[in-house]
């Protein structure tokens, strides 16, 4: 593993300031599943007051909307138009709701928020964000929500993109990108105890295979494959605490923002 930068109250707090500074106001993370990047996501955006934005749950809507309207995944074509065709909004839930779920979804208006993570959109999820079409339909709607926090029009300062193509190909334009990873057993030991926290039965086992599966679908297709931008900065949190995680990132915002003042210096 990389050495990570640890950080005094005094360097958290100019990490801060760093990723304030942030010009576009644009934090991309990436990276595989259950790595933690909606919990650091969601700490990281909630401590500078940015957007917390997870596309994956626009892949997650897209198919549960597929599911609920008993069209044929395998279908492109059908699934590329239904992309096309419906309207999805996000909505941030009131902090005190976090521990419940980060954003609300809405399909068409229709609150969606419930049936996202089911274990029937996991394993179909991979298979529908992997066409063309559904990626393009989502990708313009990203772009354009991250163009206007991100310099400085909403009503937050900025935003915390997490996906799996954030700093590659919806914007490589950003400022500070995150690839997290983790060891496929420690992912599965955290997918199993969310969703055991959560009061769901399940085995960890299948758990275990379903994300080497969606690992392989999401690595291995030709359309936006999950991979780190080449200029991203890889944190491996399997043996990481959320906090130690977060002063890494802070700690790299600050040297991020030294070394292009010292850039600019005559
Ligand atoms: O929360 P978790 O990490 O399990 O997954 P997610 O972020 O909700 O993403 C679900 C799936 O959507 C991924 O496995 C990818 O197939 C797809 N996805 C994508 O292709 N591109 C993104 N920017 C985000 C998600």
């Amino acid at each position: 593993m990389q050495e990570l930068p640890t950080c005094s109250a005094e360097e958290i707090s100019e990490g801060l300031a760093a990723l304030r500074s942030l010009q576009p106001a644009i934090i991309a993370i990436d990276g595989p599943a259950a790595a933690g990047k909606s919990t650091i996501g969601y700490q990281l955006a909630q401590k500078v007051n940015y957007l917390y934005f997870d596309t994956g749950i626009m892949y997650r809507a897209v198919t549960y909307a597929a599911l609920a309207r008993g069209l044929d995944l395998h279908d492109a074509a059908a699934i590329g138009a239904l992309a096309q065709s419906i309207q999805i909004d996000i909505t941030p839930t009131p902090p005190e709701e976090a521990h419940e779920r980060l954003v609300n979804v809405l399909v068409d208006q229709v609150d969606v928020s419930a049936h996202l993570r089911t274990g029937e959109v996991d394993r179909n999820v991979s298979l529908v964000s992997a066409y063309p079409a559904v990626r393009e339909a989502l990708s313009q709607q990203q772009r354009r929500i991250a163009h206007h926090y991100g310099r400085g029009a909403a009503e937050r300062p900025g935003i915390v993109m997490v996906g799996r193509d954030i700093g590659t190909v919806i914007l490589p334009e950003a400022p500070l990108k995150v690839y997290m990873e983790a060891t496929i057993a420690e992912r599965a030991r955290r997918r199993y105890c969310e969703l055991r926290t959560k009061g769901k039965e399940v085995s960890v086992t299948q758990i275990l295979e379903d994300l080497k599966q969606r690992d392989k679908l999401d690595s291995e297709r030709a359309h936006s494959p999950l991979r780190p931008a080449a200029d991203a900065v890889i944190i491996d949190t399997s043996d990481l605490s959320t906090e130690e995680v977060i002063d890494a990132i802070l700690g790299i915002a600050q040297n991020r923002t030294q070394a292009t003042t010292e850039d600019q210096e005559p």
